[in-house]
């Protein structure tokens, strides 16, 4: 039956809480027992995703249509290791400030892998594993941060409506209208289904 059926994104994505241990930022940082978060749980903090195909992107139809509906038009790539990004250690620590973006961060792993890092509703940390093959999104004003995990490679497209805006605001920039929109599209939202369902 195919709701039992695996989503295929879940070969490729994997979400979970991590503990707080300041250990390597290149671990996993698993709560113990492992804390697993599902793509519909990164659903509802606007966390979208896709899993394609990467070794025909070039080609590809399905991240040609995204890109059509999404209004992607921009796109480059950036590969992270030592040799092909420039002032690497100090771009390896600001990746992984907390902070957040006035437009949506929108990565497609080719290669390699990489941790996206996501405060939940509750100001939690979630992980997520992108390995290659998967697109995220993160909305426009949530707070993030980026690390290479163990294997220290990752090559991604990076995607973008009109010009592109890399700047990234480190917290707190709770001020910005981009974290007021966020907080209002999904934390307000969220607390308002709260209430309805306790009021059921
Ligand atoms: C960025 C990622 C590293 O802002 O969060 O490019
Ligand atoms: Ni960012």
């Amino acid at each position: 039956m195919a709701v039992l059926d695996k989503d295929p994104r879940e070969e490729v994505i994997q979400a979970w809480y991590m503990d707080d241990s300041d250990e390597d930022q290149r671990l996993p940082h698993h709560l113990e027992p492992k804390q697993y978060v599902s793509l519909q749980q990164l659903d509802e903090l606007g966390v979208l995703s896709w899993r394609l195909d990467a070794d025909i992107y070039e080609t590809d139809e399905e991240l040609k249509k995204i890109r059509h509906d999404r209004n992607y038009s921009y796109m480059d790539f950036c590969e992270v290791c030592p040799e092909k990004l420039p002032n690497y250690e100090e771009k390896i620590k600001n990746f992984y400030e907390e902070h957040l973006h006035t437009d949506e961060e929108i990565r497609y792993c080719v290669a390699g892998s990489g941790y996206f890092d996501v405060r939940d509703l509750n100001d939690k940390w979630i992980r997520i594993w992108v390995k290659k093959g998967a697109m995220i999104v993160l909305p426009a004003g949530i707070y993030h941060r980026f690390t290479l995990d163990s294997d220290n490679y990752i090559k991604a497209m990076r995607l973008f409506v009109g010009d592109p805006v890399w700047t990234p605001h480190n917290r707190p920039n709770d001020h910005l209208p981009a974290r007021k929109e966020y907080l209002k599209s999904f934390v307000e939202k969220e607390a308002g289904i709260q209430t309805v369902n306790a009021a059921a």
